[in-house]
């Protein structure tokens, strides 16, 4: 790990609210002295991460997932613990960039999409690029957006890569992040370019469409690197972020273009894909966004084809789901344009909820004044029906169907009930809860309670003579070497002390995320102290059980029986107090 001292780390720490910043990325409620939310770090979708504010820890328990604010970043962020510690320095302003470069290379890669975007932005507005404001102009995009969504303008004269190379930046490193080719030539030119941005909102690659040319590919993207990945990027996500705490509703749309333009009439909360496929990230990600999801994708045939792999993709995450299916073959742009605000926001006021969009999609190849045809499909929507949870919805639709097609109504309700309780019997599967042996209960349950009072600390110190667990044993002897450097041990800073003892934190983090109780008996202490001393001797014990099963000379058998005795007399008159 890069060299930054523990005081220097501890103090950003104290700076920071791990509460303000888990909630950037993921919804919390509070719940008593704690607040909960769902867990990023594994795929679900109810609330089982808990935030402590008191102790400035986080742990999940579903997954075991826990650590301090630097290591929630580090994780969510895919960043190392370092570059976590760098980020959440830099919000309450103690740089330690200089303490990362003296240790590790510090990575150039922000700042060269920084400066290239700074680059292209000024280029949108020199003599070169009047041509390319009045195309922006025709498309209804002003100044203000320009500058909202960091447009510019890249252009064939004026190079990118020897502006960045007076920069000091080596060819090979621009031809790396994705903005140089092979010849040392910028990869775009004379293309409007749209800045792409992380989910922290650092520009990390860009998408460039062509503007008064002919080309082959309208768009073109800034190659996949480390830090851009489509897959895990959403265009948008970090202002749309900062706008949903008062919409809660996140609106997904195909491109850049229809987020763009839905900002200009001042819907703000919208993402977009960027013309793939949703993926299993943008799945984690969106879950952690909004309690609902409206999908708006374009009016096309692959705008519905989208929509459908979105559903599939998406339905279990819990939220609610609705669909709007814009006319036309219209993308939200276009309409927009067309129809104006007021009508785009009616879409989006009465986007069609899930089943009601997942029952028209059955009729879809399916002749309805044919019998056969309307049989399946109201087999399909009664099986859609049974995994309704809504009542009423079932009910409305059973009664629709039953008008529709002239079908008697309790013949439709029976079916419908015969498939949902065969949905029933499936037993939910349960996890195993994982069994401790005493030891190791006693370890864990030490170091846990070491970690809330200082009085286990020298209890351990001065009494336990060796954990038999190595991971425990070195985890007890930082404990103690940390209280003895600093006085006090808040769980938090302990976390940043070991972040670089990759065994050790997995230990640690797996006795955080244990069900112990938070309070405890001087006495219990005792005993467990007690039963880690013991330890030795019982697997002594344990050893000469085992050989006496084996031994046929009853002598030696009663040797060994004896010398067993002995050692039970000695646990006995070992005990204290
Ligand atoms: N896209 C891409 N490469 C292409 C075409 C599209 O990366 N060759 C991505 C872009 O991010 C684009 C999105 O897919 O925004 C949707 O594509 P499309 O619907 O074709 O573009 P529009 O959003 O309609 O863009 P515009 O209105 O500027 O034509
Ligand atoms: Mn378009």
């Amino acid at each position: 790990m890069a060299y930054i001292s523990n005081e220097t780390i501890n103090e950003i720490r104290n700076k920071t609210d791990i509460v303000d910043v888990v909630s950037k990325y993921v919804n919390l409620t509070k719940k008593g002295k704690n607040y909960i939310g769902v867990c990023p770090f594994h795929d679900d979708h109810s609330p089982s991460m808990s935030v402590s504010p008191e102790k400035q820890i986080y742990t999940c328990f579903s997954c075991g997932a826990t650590g301090n604010v630097f290591t929630f970043v580090a994780d969510f962020e895919k960043i190392s613990f370092v570059q976590a510690v760098s980020l959440l320095g830099e919000r309450v302003g103690i740089n330690i960039s200089g303490n990362i470069k003296a240790d590790t290379k510090k990575d150039d890669y922000f700042d060269i999409y920084e400066y290239a975007s700074k680059f292209y932005q000024n280029s949108l507005f020199t003599s070169l690029g009047k041509n390319a404001i009045a195309y922006l102009e025709g498309r209804n995009i002003d100044k203000e957006t320009i500058k909202k969504f960091g447009i510019g303008l890249s252009i064939q004269k004026v190079s990118l890569t020897e502006y960045l190379k007076n920069k000091k930046y080596s060819l090979e490193k621009l031809i790396d992040v994705g903005l140089t080719n092979e010849n040392g030539n910028d990869i775009f030119i004379n293309r409007i370019m749209f800045p792409i941005y992380d989910l922290s909102g650092n520009p990390v690659a860009f998408s460039g469409r062509i503007y008064n040319t002919k080309d082959t590919s309208k768009y073109i993207n800034s190659k996949e690197t480390d830090k851009f990945k489509k897959g895990k990027i959403l265009y948008n996500y970090h202002i749309a972020k900062e706008h949903l705490k008062k919409n809660d509703t996140i609106i997904i749309m195909e491109g850049q273009m229809d987020v763009i333009r839905a900002s200009t009439v001042g819907i703000n909360n919208c993402i977009a894909t960027m013309g793939t496929a949703l993926t299993k990230d943008h799945k984690n990600i969106i879950k952690n966004m909004a309690d609902n999801i409206i999908l708006c994708f374009d009016g096309d045939k692959a705008g519905e084809k989208a929509t459908v792999a979105a559903i599939e993709l998406l339905e279990d995450t819990g939220q609610n789901i609705k669909v709007v299916r814009l006319p036309n073959n219209m993308d939200p742009d276009e309409y927009i344009i067309k129809e104006g605000k007021d009508a785009f926001l009616n879409q989006i006021k009465f986007a069609t909820n899930l089943v009601d969009y997942k029952i028209e999609l059955l009729k879809q190849n399916r002749d309805l004044t044919d019998i056969k045809d309307i049989s399946s499909y109201v087999n399909s929507v009664l099986k859609e029906l049974s995994s309704e949870k809504d009542d009423i919805v079932v009910e409305l639709n059973l009664k629709k169907i039953a008008d529709n097609f002239n079908i008697d109504y309790d013949v439709l309700k029976n079916k419908y009930q015969s498939l949902k309780n065969n949905k029933k019997i499936l037993p939910k599967e349960v996890k195993p809860k994982k069994v401790y042996d005493k030891y190791s209960m006693a370890e864990n349950r030490l170091i846990y309670y070491m970690l809330k009072d200082e009085k286990v600390i020298n209890m351990v110190e001065n009494r336990v003579g060796y954990f038999p667990t190595q991971s425990i044993r070195e985890l007890s002897n930082e404990i103690i070497y940390y209280f003895h450097k600093f006085g006090i041990v808040p769980v938090a800073d302990f976390i940043s002390f070991i972040a670089d003892r990759e065994e050790l934190l997995k230990t640690l983090k797996d006795i955080l995320a244990m069900d112990i109780s938070e309070n405890f008996q001087i006495e219990e202490i005792e005993d467990y102290i007690f039963v880690i001393n013991e330890y030795h001797k019982e697997m002594k014990i344990a050893k000469l059980n085992k050989e006496i099963k084996e031994e046929k000379d009853p002598l030696k058998q009663a040797k060994l029986a004896s010398e067993i005795m002995k050692l039970r007399g000695g646990i006995r008159n070992d005990i204290r107090n």
